[in-house]
């Protein structure tokens, strides 16, 4: 079997780490119990390019006990778990192609590698997998009978493909899942972006000003839970309507221009580029930190602040934490970068926590078995998650916590569906 990872030894240790999360997944292992006896995934190949963490571990086991054949890819750099890939080699005989801290052409010759393995299924996050395998790799597109794309950047990237006719076979957006999107960016994105700027630069959160740039899922959750824990929160937004959330969730809302003044603590969750650039490092607090939550590195203008410091004015302060020296009128002003702006929830900890993953992997397993089922009838589109796996996916969560709702009488069911009632 081939794979690359950074150290076999490490296999033990992932396993444990793996278990640990398994507790905290019970929708995810209720499926993959039922994935062993049925085998809906019999005879596919799944190419998985994830975030290679406990979680995800338990998302590609729910699937080979499918009868899935499973390869696996990271989806960033800087988001693998070296344990965790080490276990799913070892225990799992899954092949994994990821290192933390990989440099881009690893990076690439590890989804290469993955590709080599003709997925019949794709499992993306971030949507590189998918333009891989359109760009380099057409003559292998005959052979796909779907994919699932996990985040909101890589459902932009398919969306345009989709409009552009670039698309070749079906992905189901498994981020617009509600049980997805409303939990995973929300909470998930909320709580792991505070941790991982807590665990990189252990800074006080109380009494900061903390600017949080996007206001979608991802946003209301880091400046919720930054509030929570004492902040003064600044949301910087582009679309009126959201902005308009924010103000009325009662957060000051000001052009990024105004917020890079007063702001302590940054994060950018846009999904854009450029959300924090060169005049805004030109006018920043002495001692500001940033960090970024987005999918990709480029919310943060790096380059211009690289390019502001100069070589020699730049250098790590704390594991995962950069200082660069910035030019300013009063003199220079001390900016600190944690992860390198790449997704500092992954990047400095853990990601998001496996009870929450539970309900996007649940979305996956089942949106893998469905295009698997539905592929002769299902075209080169991206696909919405159906309602019946959402509402099962939603109904196992709440059964995993002990809570049972209401059910709808018949009357009320009747109610619903007349027009005929009125005042
Ligand atoms: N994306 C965000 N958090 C994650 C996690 N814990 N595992 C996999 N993908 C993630």
């Amino acid at each position: 079997m081939q794979f690359d990872i950074a150290d076999i030894g490490l296999a033990e240790a992932g396993r444990r780490r793996i278990s640990w999360a398994d507790a905290e997944m019970p929708v995810l292992a209720s499926i993959r119990e039922r994935f062993a006896r049925e085998k809906p995934l019999a005879g596919q190949v799944v190419g998985a390019c994830m975030h290679i963490t406990t979680e995800t571990a338990n998302l590609l086991r729910t699937l080979k006990a499918g009868g899935a054949e499973v390869y696996a890819c990271a989806s960033n750099p800087l988001s693998t778990q070296d344990d965790v890939a080490a276990a799913l080699v070892k225990y799992d005989q899954i092949p994994v192609f990821a290192i933390r801290g990989e440099g881009d052409a690893t990076y690439y010759s590890h989804i290469d590698a993955v590709l080599d393995a003709h997925p019949t299924i794709t499992m993306d996050d971030g949507c590189d997998l998918v333009t891989r395998l359109h760009t380099q790799r057409p003559e292998q597109l005959v052979g796909m009978v779907g994919g699932t794309e996990e985040t909101t950047t890589g459902v932009i990237r398919l969306r345009a493909m989709e409009a552009s006719g670039a698309l070749k076979y079906p992905i189901v957006a498994v981020n617009d899942a509600d049980t997805k999107h409303m939990f995973d960016n929300r909470y998930g994105t909320g709580q792991s972006t505070l941790d991982g700027i807590i665990r990189a630069t252990n800074v006080l959160i109380a009494g900061k000003v903390f600017v949080v740039a996007g206001y979608g899922y991802c946003g209301k959750g880091v400046a919720s839970r930054a509030r929570g824990m004492g902040a003064q929160v600044v949301v910087t937004e582009v679309d009126p309507i959201r902005a308009l959330e924010a103000v009325m969730d009662g957060f000051r809302v000001e052009p990024m221009d105004e917020a890079a003044r007063e702001g302590d603590i940054f994060v950018t969750v846009t999904g854009d580029r450029d959300v924090i650039a060169e005049q805004h490092f030109k006018i920043m607090k002495d001692g500001a930190i940033l960090a970024n939550s987005g999918h990709f590195d480029i919310e943060i203008d790096l380059k211009a602040l690289a390019a502001m410091a100069g070589g020699e004015r730049r250098r790590e302060v704390k594991p995962l934490v950069e200082e660069f020296l910035v030019p300013q009128e009063g003199g220079d002003a001390r900016i600190r970068v944690v992860a390198e702006g790449r997704l500092v929830n992954l990047g400095a900890a853990e990601g998001h926590p496996a009870a929450v993953m539970d309900m996007s992997f649940a979305n996956q397993a089942l949106a893998g078995e469905w295009v698997a089922k539905g592929a002769a009838e299902l075209g080169a589109k991206v696909y919405d998650v159906p309602r019946e796996i959402d509402d099962e996916v939603a109904l196992l969560k709440l059964r995993s916590m002990g809570i049972t709702i209401d059910q709808l009488t018949d009357a009320q069911r009747e109610y619903l569906t007349s027009w005929q009632h009125g005042t």
